[in-house]
């Protein structure tokens, strides 16, 4: 189990605090624990990611920090929403190096998120009108989406055929490789929230009768694949995954989590990867809290690599999680989308800048960005 003291270091005033300790993960050296969550932000237009990406990503870069990036699609037949950045043609790398070159200047230390939306899309989305695939045929009802605005719909899905199964495997090891040729550091697969990978884990999806299906053995196949193929491809130290056993994201809800949860990390030690993110079980959805009596903490003791927990913390939960030895490290999602000096302001104990909901998937290039001010201190 990787645990470090997590006393200051420098004796000052405000540095004895958990998440404010360095951590070694694998061959990273981590100045603090307070990660930047995956957020998709549907500013890449047609797919490219922008020049304005630059100035986002190293706002939130610290010395020593760890960042992940927003979901990127792994194929053109992945996506389910408009503007997501890609992974997968020789412009998109080509346009994520002076994004990655800038965290990497300010010191970060960055993973990029590949991702597969499944049947979470539409044939508007896909190449040619065709349907979207996913593990089962059964449709998604339509959706109020995050913007609370546009009700999405989605088409009825394509069943995988066993033997189509290898190739979208195959398009996650690619978008991989691609991701360490735009210079990330490794990469995140998205294995949480209801998209293809978890219509594969979950059984209020999954109702497949073959090698794919049934048994928790069967249902999480495909993501151990998807595992062993991209640690293959880039080497075990540069992967992590992300779940969310928990969570009923997308109609994907399971009837044992906590036993799936344990499988998966488990299974995933087999394959000496990084880190396993996992979202807490009070996260119903992406945004939505409920108490909860369900614990991550099986998994935690289960799973040999770093393990970073995230869903709801505010600075005193997240240092409380580590003072615990509940997790390594604390992926914050909304407070770092509107505080791109988090860490500082944690250290500081100052106030926090309010999240703005209604611009979380606006296309601006600036507004609800960029645009969210840094703490202004007499240093
Ligand atoms: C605007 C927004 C975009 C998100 N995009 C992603 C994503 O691309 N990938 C992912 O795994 N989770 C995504 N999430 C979930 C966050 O990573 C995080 O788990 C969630 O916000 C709960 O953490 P928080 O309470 O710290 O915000 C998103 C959440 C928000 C609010």
């Amino acid at each position: 189990m990787s645990k470090q003291a997590y006393m200051g270091t420098t004796g000052g005033k405000y540095l004895d605090q958990p998440l404010l300790t360095p951590y070694k993960m694998g061959n990273f050296e981590l100045s603090h624990r307070i990660v930047l969550a995956p957020l998709t932000r549907q500013r890449s237009y047609h797919n490219i990611p922008q020049p304005h990406a630059i100035l986002y990503y190293s706002q939130r870069t610290t010395e020593g920090g760890f960042l992940i990036s927003e979901a990127a699609a792994i194929s053109e037949n992945s996506l389910g929403y408009s503007d997501i950045p890609g992974m997968w043609t020789k412009e998109q790398v080509e346009a994520w190096k002076p994004i990655v070159d800038a965290v990497h200047a300010k010191g970060g230390i960055f993973f990029c998120q590949i991702w597969h939306g499944g049947r979470v899309s539409n044939e508007e989305f896909q190449p040619n009108g065709v349907s979207p695939i996913s593990s089962t045929d059964k449709p998604l009802a339509p959706l109020l989406l995050p913007n609370r605005a546009d009700s999405a719909r989605f088409s009825k899905p394509r069943r995988l055929q066993v033997d189509e199964i290898p190739q979208v495997v195959d398009q996650f090891r690619i978008a991989a490789r691609n991701a360490i040729e735009a210079g990330f550091d490794g990469v995140e697969i998205h294995g949480a929230h209801g998209y293809l990978i978890e219509q594969f884990l979950k059984d209020q999806v999954n109702d497949r009768t073959d090698k794919y299906g049934g048994s928790l053995a069967n249902r999480c196949r495909f993501a151990l694949e998807i595992v062993e193929a991209v640690a293959i491809e880039i080497g075990s130290d540069r992967v992590g995954i992300r779940l969310s056993p928990f969570a009923n994201y997308m109609e994907a809800g399971d009837s044992n989590p906590t036993a799936l949860g344990l499988y998966m990390a488990e299974a995933l030690n087999k394959y000496e990867i990084l880190y396993c993110s996992m979202v807490e079980p009070r996260m119903i959805t992406v945004e939505e809290k409920e108490e909860c009596n369900d614990s991550l903490l099986p998994m935690r003791k289960a799973f040999r690599g770093t393990f970073i927990v995230a869903g709801g913390y505010d600075r005193e939960e997240g240092n409380q999680a580590i003072a615990d030895n509940q997790t390594d490290l604390v992926a914050y999602g909304r407070l770092f989308l509107a505080n791109p000096d988090l860490p500082k302001r944690f250290q500081l104990q100052a106030p926090l800048n309010k999240y703005d909901r209604e611009t979380f998937y606006t296309s601006d290039p600036v507004i609800g960005y960029t645009d969210y001010p840094f703490l202004v201190t007499n240093e």
